[in-house]
């Protein structure tokens, strides 16, 4: 057995079934111990949101923590973000013309205060009104001249983000910086702001059996054998997706 690279998304993913995370904990916790693998967490929610679950839930302490949907990367023992990762997003984002832009749409609902970051705007939108909202976010975007992406998940969440962030690219940007290959790098998800952990092709992907509809059209409209799609839920279907892929 050698190391990898372990990222996941939290909600639906690692955290939704207590008993297969606890089992799911005690191999990891157990693989990182004798082999030195690295475990990280990349979610949509903010560092605060992410410590109110760490209370509800018994996680294993990651060894970095992504947050935001991908805008901000912590290492286990710093409060404060990578600065290096921060500059790369800077470049040509306009927070506040994103903001007044979005402001045009009724059907847009703010999210709480705690999850409007630096470089992440979040709104709720139902399911019916997107199919017609988001092109037409996407054009007035970008006839401002705004260089963003728009992430939906979850049939209820929209984020604004910049260009070059997203879950997938910070994976990247992380797996790098540590010099993993991509083949020793595997990331699991079950929703829309997963995706990009997936678009890359050769780091290994575990979809869990519950995914979102939002993520499992596009699976099968971009097959990929280095994609694994679990029949189990949540922290089963990552073990069934490690056992596939013989990192456990
Ligand atoms: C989490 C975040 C929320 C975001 C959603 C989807 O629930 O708290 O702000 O919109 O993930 O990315
Ligand atoms: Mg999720």
């Amino acid at each position: 057995m050698i190391s990898f690279l372990f990222v996941t998304d939290l909600d639906n993913t690692l955290v939704g079934d207590d008993r297969a995370m606890a089992e799911l904990n005690r191999q990891l916790g157990d693989h990182r111990q004798q082999h030195g693998t690295k475990i990280v967490y990349s979610t949509g929610r903010s560092r605060t949101s992410y410590r109110r679950l760490t209370s509800e839930k018994s996680l294993l302490e990651p060894d970095y923590l992504i947050t935001a949907v991908g805008t901000e990367i912590y290492n286990a023992t710093s409060d404060i973000p990578s600065s290096d990762w921060s500059k790369t997003l800077s470049k040509n984002w306009d927070r506040d013309l994103v903001v007044a832009s979005t402001s045009h749409f009724a059907d847009l609902t703010p999210q709480p205060e705690t999850e409007q970051r630096p470089f992440k705007v979040s709104y709720y939108l139902t399911e019916e009104a997107a199919a017609a909202v988001i092109p037409q976010l996407e054009t007035l975007l970008r006839d401002r001249g705004l260089d963003v992406q728009i992430i939906y998940s979850g049939g209820k969440d929209l984020d604004v983000l910049p260009r070059h962030a997203n879950k997938g690219m910070a994976m990247t940007f992380l797996r790098e910086h540590l010099g993993i290959e991509p083949t020793q790098t595997v990331a699991c998800g079950d929703s829309g702001n997963d995706l990009s952990m997936f678009e890359n092709g050769s780091e290994r992907g575990i979809i869990v059996g519950n995914a979102m509809p939002e993520l499992l059209d596009w699976h099968y409209a971009n097959p990929n054998p280095n994609r694994y799609l679990a029949q189990s839920h949540c922290a089963d279907g990552i073990l069934e997706g490690l056992k596939y892929f013989e990192f456990l």
